[in-house]
């Protein structure tokens, strides 16, 4: 967990902070929540490097605390969807951050990945947002940014955007109570406690950018769709059990059986949607045809290459980088054909946020 030193004054009346936040792709997935986005089942992920979003949040001191007021910019331009979905978050955690209330914001956001990606900027949007406003907390209460800083931050990242709070952190993260994984909590998320095989240090995810444009479902409408599902408890049972098994899988680094329960998770995430009131098709044709070139790759060379998928039509093809250079080529000669305009970003486990001052 990376530890910062700085401590600033206590009276702050002006300045900014900007953090880098990665985004975060799920190997066991996070699908339906309840109260306040509570997780119901227990979720995995890898946090990124290559795509990310970088905040910076300028504020000035009112001269009474009250009231809400921030600036959104996404690359220069004011971005109202964006501050409206923060004014959201601020709106619930008004009683709890009481730091927003005392202060003018201006956050000026950039995404290291395009807008029309597919790839959703929230978990590293809010992230990155998050952590400069409980810098600024730090700062003004005089308290040191260790762990307890980064669980807080996970805490309020959580309810700016569920799967956000696996962000705060580098390489593999965990969310959500489960009774085999020590300290883990359903309010934020965790480093993954146990030491990984170093394979999984070093995985690439190749993201296929397959289909541009908005998504046909957002997150929270297919979070919604749990709650009447006919497979609901079922699926949450099956994540619990996917996570059990992932654990010595993880520790002993078989890449195989780690890549046959990534693969079912995403089928399963999908498979969900297809069969809920009313049912989603979030996969396109070129999403079929990239698995099914991943599929025979992998039963003709032997190769350990295997994929998710959010929820969208982006595949995320998942490698160690000791395969890296024929898994590009392959990439290249095989899949790229299937990804808009031949789009397609390589990416790699990241080590989690920055801070740069
Ligand atoms: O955090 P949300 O509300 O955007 O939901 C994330 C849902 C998935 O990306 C499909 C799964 C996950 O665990 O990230």
């Amino acid at each position: 967990m990376q530890q910062i030193q700085t401590i600033s004054g206590k009276n702050i009346l002006e300045g900014n902070y900007t953090w880098i936040s990665p985004s975060n792709i799920a190997l066991v997935k996070y699908w339906g929540k309840h109260g306040n986005q509570m997780p119901a089942n227990p979720s995995l992920s890898f946090s990124l490097s290559e795509c990310f979003t970088q905040s910076t949040l300028e504020f000035t001191k009112k001269d009474k605390p009250g009231g809400l007021n921030i600036e959104v910019e996404l690359d220069g331009v004011p971005s109202a969807s964006f501050k409206e979905k923060i004014l959201t978050f601020f709106n619930k955690v008004i009683n709890d951050l009481p730091i927003i209330t005392e202060y003018n914001f201006k956050l000026k956001t950039h995404n290291s990945f395009p807008h029309s990606s597919g790839i959703a900027s929230s978990a590293s949007g809010m992230s990155a947002l998050v952590l400069c406003l409980i810098t600024l907390e730090a700062d003004t209460e005089g308290y040191e940014k260790g762990d307890e800083f980064y669980r807080r931050a996970s805490y309020f990242s959580r309810i700016a955007s569920g799967s956000a709070c696996r962000s705060i952190y580098g390489g593999m993260v965990e969310w959500g109570r489960h009774t085999e994984i020590p300290e883990s909590h359903d309010m934020y998320a965790i480093p993954y406690p146990f030491e990984p095989h170093p394979v999984f240090n070093t995985y690439c995810d190749t993201i296929l950018l397959i289909h541009e444009g908005a998504k046909s479902l957002s997150s929270s409408a297919g979070h919604e769709l749990m709650h009447r599902h006919p497979f609901a408890r079922q699926r949450f049972e099956e994540a619990r059990h996917n996570l059990s098994k992932l654990v010595s899988i993880i520790r002993a680094g078989d890449v195989e059986e780690f890549g046959k329960i990534v693969e079912k998770e995403a089928m399963m995430l999908h498979a969900l949607m297809m069969c809920s009131e009313p049912p989603y098709v979030l996969m396109k044709p070129n999403t079929l045809a990239s698995i099914d070139k991943i599929w025979q790759y992998r039963r003709e060379t032997k190769t350990p290459v295997h994929f998710t998928l959010d929820a969208g039509a982006n595949v995320h093809v998942l490698y160690p980088a000791a395969h890296k250079v024929e898994i590009e080529q392959f990439i290249a000669a095989e899949l790229a054909g299937f990804c808009e305009n031949k789009k397609y970003i390589c990416d790699t486990v990241g080590t989690g946020p920055v801070f740069l001052g």
